[in-house]
């Protein structure tokens, strides 16, 4: 089968197409011939060489997010079946390795029915932000009412937190430059703030006392840590523990945790069916042009997912 995938780590352009063999599916896993696989901000990590490869061989393949249709089912395994369309978690540079591939093997639990009537191409913008989004909700603990602030609001993961958080009932606070503030309205936020410099002088004009909890999508930390309130949450998306100030609960939030979240996968099927839940891709592209998505990704303005194609 084909991946793409990197020999030597480096730049967008380390990206090529790689012939391997064909996996196939073995005890408690399915395969997945993939139709669609989107391309996510940690990929560019993979590729760089930023993640722990060493259980892993070349070509590196990067990817956390598929869809398809199942083309093979392990022999113990039962309630699913040869040309069900799926949506999948993979796991980078680990047993079953990521999702650039034409062949995916995925353990039950990390794949779910596609929502009835999406395209493979907008369903595999779903599953590893989705079960981030739910990841950040669970660890807030926030209940109907509370205020949570979020910043990328216009990102993917920020879109589907401020969708998820409202349909919590939680009060959310959003950022958005002025050119993405159609968008950022359209995901129901109570309120909207300028991102950037100001954020969280900002959200204290809206609850003096602080938000209860803040998800920082936009990796801002230290900048925005100010909105929280005192004893309350600071989830962030990139590994900072946090400066221990004020009594705020930093949460390093950590989507490998929920490779196997068949149920929040349920969740986020329904809430798409639902409208709750609005999958975005930016543009398809041939998965040869990875390399091109990369590029595009990295140099940021990049609203919905890049979703490359075999
Ligand atoms: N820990 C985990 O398990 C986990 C899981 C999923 C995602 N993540 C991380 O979560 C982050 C968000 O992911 P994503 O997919 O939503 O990325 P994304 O689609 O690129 O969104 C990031 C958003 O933040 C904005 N932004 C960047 N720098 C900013 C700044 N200084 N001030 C205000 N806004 C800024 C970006 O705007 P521009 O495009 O205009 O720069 C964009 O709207 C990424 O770092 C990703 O790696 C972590």
């Amino acid at each position: 089968m084909q991946v793409v995938g990197v020999e030597q780590f480096g730049g967008p352009e380390a990206l090529a197409v790689h012939d391997v063999p064909e996996p196939h599916a073995g005890s408690g896993s399915v395969r997945i011939r993939v139709e669609a696989f989107a391309v996510n901000p940690t990929d560019t990590g993979v590729r760089a060489g930023q993640r722990d490869s060493s259980k892993a061989s070349p070509p590196y393949v990067p990817g956390m997010d598929a869809a398809g249709v199942i083309d093979q089912v392990g022999s113990d395994v039962s309630g699913w079946a040869v040309g069900e369309e799926v949506m999948a978690m993979a796991l980078p540079l680990s047993t079953h390795g990521g999702a650039y591939v034409q062949e995916l093997v995925a353990p039950v639990g990390s794949f779910a029915r596609v929502p009835r009537g999406l395209s493979a191409a907008l369903a595999s913008t779903v599953p590893m932000n989705g079960l981030t989004a739910l990841q950040i909700l669970s660890r807030a603990e926030l209940e109907p009412g509370q205020t949570l602030a979020v910043t990328g609001a216009a990102g993917l993961l920020g879109n589907y937190v401020v969708q998820l958080a409202r349909a919590a009932g939680i009060t959310v606070i959003a950022d958005a430059a002025p050119q993405d503030e159609a968008l950022v309205r359209s995901l129901g936020p109570d309120h909207i703030v300028p991102r950037g410099d100001g954020f969280a002088d900002a959200v204290r004009a809206i609850v003096p006392g602080g938000v209860d909890a803040l998800a920082d999508a936009a990796v801002q930390r230290d900048a925005v840590v100010d909105a929280v309130r005192d004893g309350g949450v600071f989830l962030d998306v990139r590994g900072w523990a946090g400066d221990g100030s004020r009594g705020i609960r930093f949460e390093q939030v950590m989507v490998f945790e929920e490779y196997r979240s068949f149920d929040k996968l349920e969740q986020l099927r329904h809430a798409v069916e639902s409208g709750t839940l609005t999958p975005r891709v930016a543009e398809v592209l041939p998965a040869a042009r990875a390399g091109e998505a990369h590029e595009r990704l990295e140099a940021g303005g990049t609203r919905g997912r890049f979703v490359l194609v075999w």
